[in-house]
């Protein structure tokens, strides 16, 4: 009998614009809408492979070699599920198809970087098992469709299903049909944009975004504040700045939309810190090269935890690499900086 295999793989996406807050924790429905830059180059991956076979006897997955479980009712197979659903409508509808729905699936995703150094690896597990399980079967669903399920399985992920800049649209509705992600601008459109991360701790994070979250959804009045007054506008004003390529307001709202959602942070009870004292001297130190500059040439930001990613314009790579090697001096050498779309750097505490 035959074995359907597919692969896919999915990169990690960085936000500008912070999803932090959910208003449905079942469906993964967000307090506001985000938008995030893909880093589309071979680095910071995930790379799913699937298998339908008749003999499975259930569901397994493999992270990076090691069993996870797959719990009942759990984000995963809460995925797997819904994609299974989508296989089954198509096999009633067309008797021809072979009926793989009903073999069960075992899956082998790895990660090409270290899984706990607090950079975005269930984004991109969550789309690549979504995109991989979506080829094996044949699903028509475009990726937006396919966002809405990656969304139930890790909220960011949604946004790996694109490449380029994309926005995770909050949405209306209660059962998250119209809560998806799209592609606000391609890769090309823009590919002078430039990512360096900096690894500031590879310690796994202290609080998890899904408990942080919950916390400041009940706790803070300033995310009211956030979500209302502030985001709306972010999102339309970074739009455009991506569209024309205008550098100094993207670099200038990523850096507010960042310090904004580690504010929100700071107002939950008890407070949240995600950054420590080497991620306020990266802050220090951008912030210093951008007033020299007469203008913003590069932009931090941060995701729930101390690392540092500095987008920047190719042209400026040089200056943003000089400066971070001479204010955190480190071992690793930055081989060729125009090969790469970003760089990682280690920076020591
Ligand atoms: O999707 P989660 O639960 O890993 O939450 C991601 C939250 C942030 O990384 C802090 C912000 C974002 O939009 O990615």
């Amino acid at each position: 009998m035959a074995t359907y295999q597919a692969t896919a793989s999915a990169p990690v996406n960085i936000a500008c614009i912070k999803y932090w807050g959910k208003r449905n924790t079942k469906l993964i429905l967000p307090t506001n809408s985000s938008l995030s830059v893909t880093l589309d180059q071979d680095h910071l991956r995930s790379t799913t492979s699937s298998r339908a076979d008749a003999s499975f006897e259930k569901d397994r997955l493999w992270l990076n070699g090691k069993e996870e479980e797959i719990e009942r009712d759990g984000r995963l197979w809460v995925c797997i599920d819904a994609l299974r659903k989508w296989r089954q409508e198509m096999e009633q509808a067309d008797s021809g198809l072979d009926k793989i729905s009903a073999y069960h699936v075992h899956f082998a995703s790895h990660n090409n970087f270290p899984t706990a150094a607090g950079l975005a690896s269930s984004a991109s597990g969550l789309a690549a098992l979504v995109a991989s399980l979506s080829h094996l079967y044949s699903l028509p669903q475009t990726p937006s469709q396919l966002s809405l399920v990656a969304r139930q399985g890790s909220g960011s992920a949604c946004r790996s299903l694109f490449g380029g800049y994309v926005a995770w649209r909050m949405g209306e509705k209660e059962d998250g049909s119209d809560s998806l992600a799209e592609e606000v601008a391609s890769r090309e459109h823009w590919p002078e944009m430039h990512a360096l991360i900096c690894v500031v701790s590879d310690a796994k994070k202290g609080t998890s975004s899904t408990s942080g979250m919950q916390r400041t959804v009940q706790t803070s009045p300033l995310l009211q504040h956030r979500i209302k007054e502030v985001v709306p506008g972010r999102m339309d004003d970074i739009s455009k700045a991506i569209r024309e390529k205008d550098f100094e307001s993207f670099a200038k709202i990523t850096m507010r939309d960042s310090n904004s959602f580690h504010a929100v942070c700071l107002d939950t009870e008890p407070p949240i810190f995600y950054l420590n004292d080497v991620s306020r001297s990266v802050i220090a130190v951008v912030e210093e090269l951008n007033r020299a500059a007469g203008k913003p040439i590069a932009a931090y930001t941060f995701d729930a935890g101390p690392n540092a990613v500095i987008y920047t314009l190719e042209e400026n790579m040089p200056k943003v690499l000089n400066l971070i090697n001479r204010f955190f001096p480190q071992e690793a050498s930055f081989a060729n900086p125009f090969k790469m779309d970003w760089q990682s750097a280690q920076v020591p505490e």
